[in-house]
């Protein structure tokens, strides 16, 4: 049985999906939460399902787009817990687009979201778990934070980025009791590919066929909650997908040769 009793953990992203599912497994776990995303009907939604007491749940919501609002909302997080025990980043958004036919603004907007948001939100959150002494930061890549593929280059890039980031992070806070656990998904069923944007910066609006055979993120969020209480640095979460992370470590270049080959652009 899993324990994060009295722990505070804030998640972006939880508004559906893995971030959702986070929501239930800690709530289960006893902990309390902050729930941040950019619609306040969903995150009110997932607050009303969950085991807790309304003062164990503060719906907040966040634009990652606007880092400039983040101090004031770590202020309410700490009028209404006192500490931040977990920051969880999981608000993202993915990419169906050729590098040829993404514009700049593309590339800008997708690491504005998934690597700046989180930064930027961390950095906010940096003093007050410096303070207490204590804290973690659990970071939601993907495995194309490992290798890029087609049709993602803004989004492998925005995640391979959080990997340099929150490595960096990880070696110089541990002496002060925070640590860092970064998560790299497989394939997850979730509207991550409805909500992906396209080269015209619209929605991709189409489930696809991975993300529908993929894990379940109740299963997922199980499987971070215990590497989180194992103390892993990096998990990596999905079916026979994640065997590609194996392939770029010990046989680069046969990923590369299969990625060139199999995987086509969609
Ligand atoms: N599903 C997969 O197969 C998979 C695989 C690898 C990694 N991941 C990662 O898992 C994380 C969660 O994605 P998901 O699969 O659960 O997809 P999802 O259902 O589309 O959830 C994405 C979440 O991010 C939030 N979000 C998007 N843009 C935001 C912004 N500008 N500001 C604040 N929140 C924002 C969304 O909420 P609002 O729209 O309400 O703002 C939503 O709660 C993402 O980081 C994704 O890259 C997913």
């Amino acid at each position: 049985m899993l324990n994060f009793n009295q722990q505070v953990v804030w998640i972006t992203g939880a508004s559906s999906g893995i971030g959702e599912a986070l929501a239930q497994a800690f709530a289960q776990a006893g902990a309390s939460l902050i729930l941040s995303a950019r619609r306040i009907e969903e995150l009110e939604r997932v607050k009303n399902s969950l085991p807790l007491s309304p003062a164990q749940v503060l719906v907040l919501p966040i634009d990652l787009e606007k880092p400039e609002t983040f101090p004031e909302l770590v202020q309410q997080v700490m009028d209404a817990f006192n500490r931040i025990d977990i920051l969880v980043h999981n608000g993202g958004i993915s990419q169906r687009g050729l590098v040829k036919a993404s514009p700049l603004a593309l590339d800008q907007k997708i690491m504005a979201v998934n690597y700046f948001g989180a930064v930027a939100l961390t950095k906010a959150v940096l003093p007050i778990m410096l303070a207490q002494k204590s804290g973690r930061v659990v970071v939601i890549s993907s495995l194309v934070g490992k290798f890029g593929t087609p049709m993602r280059s803004a989004y492998a890039a925005s995640k391979h980025a959080l990997h340099g980031f929150f490595d960096s992070l990880r070696s110089e806070v541990w002496r002060d009791n925070i640590r860092v656990t970064i998560v790299c998904p497989g394939y997850i069923r979730t509207n991550i590919s409805i909500n992906a944007l396209t080269e015209k910066g619209d929605k991709h609006n189409r489930m696809d066929k991975n993300q529908e055979k993929g894990m379940a993120p109740e299963r997922c969020a199980t499987l971070i909650l215990k590497a989180v209480a194992a103390n892993k640095e990096e998990v990596v979460i999905g079916g026979k997908e994640i065997l590609a992370v194996y392939l770029k470590r010990f046989f680069p270049g046969l990923l590369s040769w299969a990625l060139k080959r199999f995987m086509k652009p969609a």
